[in-house]
């Protein structure tokens, strides 16, 4: 049955390749930019800022007017930001917490209440397997996802009753946007310059990441398949986490190695 989807940040990346493929499979979907006059989509692209409830709520009124009702709602919007803990500023940390977190959050508070009175629906927030374990210079952006990760687990025990699925879906390093829109720090601090080039050399961001189409394909599946599972991890590291998280010595001894430091 051809479902009503809503997709936050589905001008580039992960977003816009979900909702290419769920549109062209017949489901009617509405994705989302912070500025839709600038892409040129095949699906229906509304202007929400995850920011600005206000945006959110318009966003969400017009698609209830249009078809009245929203199945599946994918967090997927984010923001990375690169460096060093503490040469973030206290703004910055607020700048990607809203959006990472608190972005998914007033979406759902606009979309939660047409789903519960429908007695039905499905929630898909997008976290990342930095959401698991804490990442060299992208520690505010892990926490962020950290932060998604444990709420999303508390909302699957909330929603049951209404029968919403809830799902997470934790994807590891893939070529988009995401690397080239990141912001950096605000306030350099010389003592991390060493540790910052180092973990730099040895990142697999960016160009020497992975294409993203393996994620469009699991978003694609977790928002049609019938019974969806709560955790969805992928990526080249996705199965041996679990395992490391277990034994963080380890983990810590694998990740130091992983970036050089
Ligand atoms: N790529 C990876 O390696 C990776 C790994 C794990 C998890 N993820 C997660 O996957 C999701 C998608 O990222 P991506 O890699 O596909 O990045 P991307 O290509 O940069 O896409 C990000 C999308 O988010 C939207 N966005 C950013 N800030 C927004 C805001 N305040 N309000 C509304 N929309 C906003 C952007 O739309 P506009 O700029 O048009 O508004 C864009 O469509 C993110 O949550 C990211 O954290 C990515």
């Amino acid at each position: 049955m051809n479902k009503t989807i809503l997709i936050t940040g589905a001008s580039s990346g992960f977003g816009r390749l979900t909702a290419e493929k769920l549109h062209k499979a017949g489901h009617k979907v509405f994705g989302t930019s912070r500025n839709p006059d600038e892409h040129q989509t095949e699906f229906e692209l509304l202007q929400m800022d995850v920011t600005n409830e206000s945006s959110i709520d318009t966003a969400v009124q017009q698609i209830i007017s249009s078809v009245g009702k929203i199945d599946v709602v994918i967090n997927n919007a984010g923001i990375l930001m690169i460096g060093p803990i503490e040469e973030h500023s206290v703004d910055d940390v607020k700048k990607v917490m809203n959006t990472n977190f608190l972005g998914a959050h007033k979406v759902l508070k606009h979309v939660l209440p047409h789903m519960r009175k429908a007695k039905s629906g499905r929630v898909i927030n997008v976290t990342s397997l930095a959401g698991l374990v804490g990442t060299p210079q992208m520690g505010i952006y892990s926490a962020s996802k950290h932060a998604l990760e444990g709420y999303t687990k508390t909302l699957s025990y909330e929603l049951e009753q209404f029968n919403i699925d809830v799902v997470l879906v934790k994807p590891g390093e893939y070529k988009t946007e995401i690397f080239d829109n990141a912001f950096k720090t605000s306030d350099e601090i010389s003592d991390y310059g060493n540790f910052k080039n180092k973990v730099t050399d040895a990142s697999s961001t960016g160009p020497k990441a992975p294409a993203p189409e393996p994620v469009a394909d699991l978003l694609f599946k977790a928002a049609t398949m019938s019974k969806p599972k709560l955790h969805n991890r992928i990526g080249p590291f996705a199965n041996v986490i679990p395992l490391l998280q277990l034994f963080p010595s380890v983990l810590k001894k694998v990740t130091k190695k992983s970036f050089n430091i």
